[in-house]
């Protein structure tokens, strides 16, 4: 097992650029499930999740190649409805190949995801979706068994008790794009990765209208063909960056990053003291004065994204005053608090809040990665802290940031990968 290390107190400064959207890649690979013919998919980030998806498909009988961020997917010799528990396991987004296994081969039988660090995580409303285009469901020893001769478009109300669910719209519109008749979304996710899947499935030969608001609309086609596509740019890495800026009263520019996507951070980033501005694909950041404590609230997207919640929540451990940061979507998704707290952190849970005070300096510290933003979130807080921080667990950042900490040392921070 890996490790990082960071020695904190530089400034960034310099040029970066993003890498494409895990959450866009994942359910795109997951929609070559759909067709016979070859995709070809561009931009595609070099992830532990990526490679795991690859190996699904490969699983489900695909040929799949990997090389320098394009992915090529091609028919095998013969396809297979089972994905199995010790792959699907591993990662929820792969319960997505539910919707397209059932749509191509009228079967499909996928394992329960299972929990997860973040908090239960139910897969309800993707059952509830692919029920509703007239496939009948069993549980059987972990797995959801899907049986469909032909599927139905229906329409049907997606909302869960959290708001609308992105993978649950992927899986369905995938499914609804091979069904008879119309299929009709209401509380759909409205997420720029929801919208990239459409445009993917579009360029398939799929009717899909509406994709990035609450309602989208399906009318189904007989066949798919192959399509080429390049990913939009991961909004949660651009994110994250954006931050490592602002954390360390850096300066740095952004290439390949989309404004358009980041409204609520940005906005949020502006009543925290950032100039953020915006030219032909980049972004660059810097604080302007003095940092102000800023309450949070996550919400579906275009809401404040969940998955920025523990790195704005560093950026808070180190701004004068406090701020109070609510999470809506995964309730439970506080893991790193403890972990900034041993770094000097003033935080304190209350149910689904964080009440932050600001301290005047973080001390290095090792610390234990819990998931993904958690540890983006503690590399954010080993770039300022006093001292050496050591982030163990470095697997759940190599399973969503390409190359994350080659990004930031090019912009001048001291960070390094070190054996366990
Ligand atoms: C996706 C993202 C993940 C992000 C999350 C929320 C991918 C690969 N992952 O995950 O990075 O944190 O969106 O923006 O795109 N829920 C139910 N029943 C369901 C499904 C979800 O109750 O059947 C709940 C979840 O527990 C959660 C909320 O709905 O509270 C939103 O989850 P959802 O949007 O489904 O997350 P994912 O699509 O799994």
């Amino acid at each position: 097992m890996d490790r990082l290390v960071i020695e904190g107190g530089v400034r960034l400064k310099g040029e970066v650029s993003v890498s494409g959207s895990k959450n866009s890649v994942l359910p795109i690979m997951a929609a070559t499930l759909l067709t016979d013919y070859p995709c070809i998919i561009k931009g595609a980030p070099n992830l532990r999740d990526v490679t795991t998806m690859i190996r699904i498909l490969r699983s489900l009988g695909k040929n799949v190649e990997f090389e320098k961020g394009i992915i090529t997917v091609s028919a095998g010799s013969r396809m297979n409805f089972v994905a199995d528990y010790k792959l699907v396991s591993t990662m929820r987004a792969s319960f997505c190949v539910l919707g397209p296994l059932l749509a191509k081969l009228k079967k499909a039988k996928v394992s329960l995801p299972g929990g997860c660090i973040i908090g239960v995580r139910p897969v309800d409303l993707h059952l509830k979706g692919i029920k509703s285009l007239g496939a009948d469901i069993s549980i059987e020893s972990g797995y959801v068994l899907a049986k469909a001769s032909r599927l139905r478009g229906n329409r049907m109300y997606l909302g869960g008790i959290y708001g609308s669910s992105v993978l649950a719209t992927a899986n369905v519109m995938m499914a609804a794009s091979l069904a008879d008749g119309k299929t009709i979304i209401e509380s759909a996710a409205c997420e720029p990765e929801v919208t990239d899947l459409a445009e993917f499935l579009l360029k398939m030969g799929a009717k899909i209208k509406g994709h990035g608001t609450p309602i989208i609309e399906i009318e189904g086609v007989r066949h798919l063909r192959g399509a080429e596509h390049s990913i939009i740019p991961d909004r949660i890495e651009t994110g994250t960056l954006m931050l490592a800026a602002m954390i360390t009263k850096g300066d740095i520019i952004i290439r390949n990053a989309f404004y358009q996507h980041l409204g609520a951070l940005i906005d949020k980033l502006y009543e925290a003291g950032a100039h953020t501005t915006k030219s032909d694909g980049s972004i660059r950041v810097r604080p302007k004065g003095r940092l102000k404590p800023v309450n949070v609230t996550t919400l579906p997207y275009p809401g404040f994204p969940t998955d920025m919640q523990a790195q704005i929540m560093s950026l808070m451990t180190v701004t004068p005053g406090i701020s109070v940061i609510t999470e809506k979507i995964y309730p439970d998704r506080f893991m790193h608090v403890a972990e900034l707290n041993r770094m000097g952190a003033h935080i304190q849970r209350e149910g689904p809040h964080a009440i932050v005070e600001g301290v005047k300096s973080l001390s290095g510290a090792p610390v234990m990665a819990s998931d993904l933003r958690a540890s983006a979130s503690l590399i954010l807080a080993g770039l300022i802290a006093k001292g050496t921080t050591s982030v163990s667990r470095i697997y759940h950042l190599d399973r969503g940031y390409e190359n994350l900490e080659l990004k930031l040392q090019k912009l001048g921070a001291k960070i390094w990968r070190e054996k366990e």
